[in-house]
């Protein structure tokens, strides 16, 4: 699974630009569907029939969600010096801004998110943030004609980073950029590979990052029963304050969300999760704050209601240019889920 993984972290997806990823998932899921289509907004909707007979008459039509995009930026304009001004695609901190190398339009341009040495910064600025609007894409260019003949306005920016397998004891640790939400596309491919008694409708959604927008249209299209969408979530275990409760742990499995800032998932789905968690002796935990959004969040309002849940893999500094998961937790994470889906065959109660 590391090699899926390394390869859509190392695809470039920014969001509203999916292509790279959808053409990574797309050859790792054809020959395990029965068809797919690409809508308007360039979500990837895979189809899977049921494979055995029986179970419950709902939930028939389960989607299951994960989105392709990722934070990042655009260049919005030139600079005298060769230098570019850019924009934020997505929710990032100014401050994992500094000192970072990116990669820029379709040839993928390196440039460096140059920063002032620390001998030039005065000592009472030093505990400041950045000034975002003094911050610019340094693309070695000497002028902005010569800028100009490498990148063009609009092109979108995204982090340079590398996928390392970090450690090879028990978690399993690995880095690379977008685990969030590159961890939940990885889930679901696996998933698909899977047969199960219900209809599946894999929505691989663009531009979650700017505002859950893929996941509205596709929801609408499939008009599913139920819907589980999967994310690399917040995990921010390090360094561990002594009575402070974190929002998940590395490599204590799946997080299981109740509530974030666009949903309140739907008990029967948590219950399911929860039971199968406890029957198989699969490890989870529960997502302990209510922040964030996710595609639960546009799903769940589709239509008149889709009853949705949240899972996601423990992910250690998203939004930035870099984050870290564990292996383990997105096996975990794959297997309950699984699991889940078979245990839903006698239906959800009431
Ligand atoms: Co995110």
């Amino acid at each position: 699974m590391d090699a899926l993984l390394k390869k859509l972290s190392e695809a470039r997806g920014v969001s509203g630009n999916e292509e790279a990823v959808r053409q990574v998932i797309l050859e790792a899921v054809r020959e395990h569907i029965d068809g797919y289509r690409v809508d308007a907004l360039g979500n990837l909707i895979c189809y899977k029939k049921a494979r055995r007979q029986g179970g419950a008459s709902w939930p028939r039509k389960v989607m299951l969600a994960a989105h392709m995009d990722e934070v990042g930026l655009m260049v919005t304009g030139f600079n005298n010096d060769g230098t570019l001004r850019f924009g934020k695609v997505g929710g990032i901190d100014d401050r994992v801004l500094l000192s970072k190398q990116v990669l820029i339009g379709p040839d993928a341009v390196p440039g460096v998110i140059g920063y002032r040495p620390i001998h030039l910064i005065p000592r009472a600025e030093r505990n400041r943030p950045p000034d975002f609007s003094k911050l610019a894409i340094d693309i070695g260019a000497s002028n902005q004609a010569g800028a100009e003949k490498l990148v063009k306005l609009g092109d979108y920016v995204s982090f340079r980073t590398s996928f390392e397998v970090l450690a090879e004891d028990g978690l399993r640790t690995v880095k690379g950029k977008a685990f969030d939400d590159r961890a939940g596309c990885a889930v679901l491919v696996e998933l698909l590979k899977g047969e199960y008694a219900v209809d599946l409708y894999a929505a691989f959604t663009t531009q979650e990052e700017v505002g859950l927008r893929g996941a509205k249209v596709a929801a609408y299209a499939i008009a599913p029963d139920v819907a589980f969408a999967f994310e690399g979530t917040i995990c921010d275990d390090l360094p561990s304050k002594k009575d402070v409760s974190p929002v998940t742990e590395l490599g204590k499995g799946p997080a299981i969300t109740f509530m974030d800032r666009s949903f309140v998932a739907d008990r029967r789905l948590v219950d399911l999760l929860v039971r199968t968690a406890e029957k198989e002796g699969i490890p989870y935990q529960f997502k302990r704050a209510v922040a964030g959004g996710t595609d639960s969040g546009a799903i769940h309002l589709s239509r008149e209601g889709v009853p949705a849940v949240t899972v996601s893999v423990p992910s250690r500094y998203i939004h930035a240019p870099v984050s870290m998961l564990s292996l383990l937790d997105l096996e975990h994470t794959v297997q309950l889920v699984q699991k889940s889906l078979h245990n839903m065959e006698g239906g959800l109660g009431s």
